[in-house]
């Protein structure tokens, strides 16, 4: 984030808290509470966001070396992630070209070569088809032609992407967008080590999760002994970047900020900025450390949803302290799984009992009302009704 957006964002925080104002949208929108439960609604979600559409897989750290790989099977179409001898990422679709095995099961290690679990048709981390055993008896095979299915793969401003489909579009510059991108870039997040990371499976829809992330409107109630201590509640910043956006969350160490000189001012000491990234993506940027949170969709049952958490690290943190990891993925469940999450299983509970048809965006919720109506538009819906008042 450039030095002046930091100074302007804080600004703008500092204003907030001075004339007791939040963010605005200027009207209140419905919400239709079946987006949460209409399986056919989960389908095509799952066929347009997640099977048809790219995703961010991980961080530049998750492949820190070569050798290194990753897989991913959350968005319908299994994922090896490599990154080759010569450093270059790679992604191919994690079946074997024999009987279809899935091919690599662990979900992260090093490891230059991939022996299919079944007969063992081994294949390299550049995709090559290297060797089928027995192949006199097999009967003779182009392995030129029978390596592992190539996936378009880009790896820029310290995200990995993937194209679930071989043939897909992938153009990380139309999905950040140049600011976004130039931002991205600032923020130096190709430095960050893997730390870590973790598993929330709830009875949620995965959109409740997302909207769970929307708002500072909650702190001073759902996490009135965990963030509310060191969080200014409904209290924040909100930019859109395209279909993508960022809220900056307020600390009260934002206080100390007010007798230093700007050119000192680091936004991380004033507010966290979440990043919203396009369809499924939170990103937080904490003082020490980044977590990634990637929420998936269960296409069969529209009320629940499975979240990826994974921590980095800055290399100066770690060395300082390297133990303050434990402490940031502890408290990080403790906010988002223990609460956040448990109220969007509550409002699951709610969406499923039928008996309301639409729940309410306020004016202080822009996150929502942008979000919701980014996705609507994805699939051909029009936009949220306004409460009239
Ligand atoms: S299915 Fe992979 S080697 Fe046979
Ligand atoms: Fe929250």
């Amino acid at each position: 984030m450039k030095n002046e957006e930091q100074i302007r964002v804080i600004e703008l925080l500092m204003k907030h808290l001075d004339e007791g104002v939040n963010v605005d949208a200027g009207v209140q929108l419905k919400n239709p509470t079946e987006v949460y439960r209409c399986p056919d609604m989960a389908m095509r979600e799952w066929e347009t966001f997640f099977r048809n559409h790219p995703q961010v897989i991980g961080m530049s750290a998750d492949l820190p070396e070569p050798g290194t790989f990753i897989t991913c099977s959350d968005f319908g179409v299994p994922v090896l992630a490599t990154r080759d001898q010569t450093g270059a990422f790679r992604a191919f679709v994690n079946i074997c070209r024999h009987r279809g095995v899935l091919l690599e099961g662990e979900a992260r290690g090093k490891r230059a070569r991939f022996a299919c679990p079944f007969h063992a048709w081994t294949y390299s981390n550049e995709g090559e088809l290297v060797a089928v055993p027995k192949e006199d008896h097999f009967g003779a095979i182009d392995k030129s032609c029978h390596g592992l299915t190539p996936l378009p793969a880009v790896e820029k401003h310290g995200f990995l992407w993937v194209h679930p489909k071989p043939d897909g579009k992938l153009d990380t510059d139309e999905l950040l967008g140049q600011e976004l991108a130039e931002e991205f870039d600032a923020w130096r997040f190709d430095r960050m080590v893997s730390v870590g990371s973790d598993t929330y499976e709830t009875k949620m829809n995965w959109k409740l999760g997302i909207d769970t992330f929307g708002e500072t409107y909650h702190f001073k109630r759902l996490h009135k002994n965990t963030l509310a201590p060191f969080m200014y509640g409904n209290v924040q910043t909100y930019d859109r970047f395209g279909r993508n956006h960022r809220m900056g969350l307020c600390f009260r160490s934002i206080d100390e900020l007010r007798n230093e000189p700007r050119e000192n001012w680091d936004i991380r000491r004033a507010a966290l900025p979440v990043y919203y990234l396009f369809p499924n993506v939170q990103l937080n940027v904490l003082p020490r450390s980044v977590v990634l949170v990637r929420i998936y969709p269960d296409p069969d049952d529209a009320g629940r949803a499975v979240s990826r958490i994974s921590f980095y690290a800055s290399p100066e943190a770690l060395k300082e302290d390297p133990d303050f990891v434990k402490t940031t993925s502890t408290t990080f469940g403790e906010v988002i799984r223990d609460e956040d999450f448990e109220i969007a299983a509550l409002s699951q509970l709610g969406v499923d009992s039928r008996i309301h048809d639409h729940v309410i965006f306020g004016r202080n919720e822009p996150a929502l009302h942008h979000y919701h109506n980014t996705y609507r538009a994805a699939l051909g819906l029009p936009p949220l009704e306004e409460v009239k008042a």
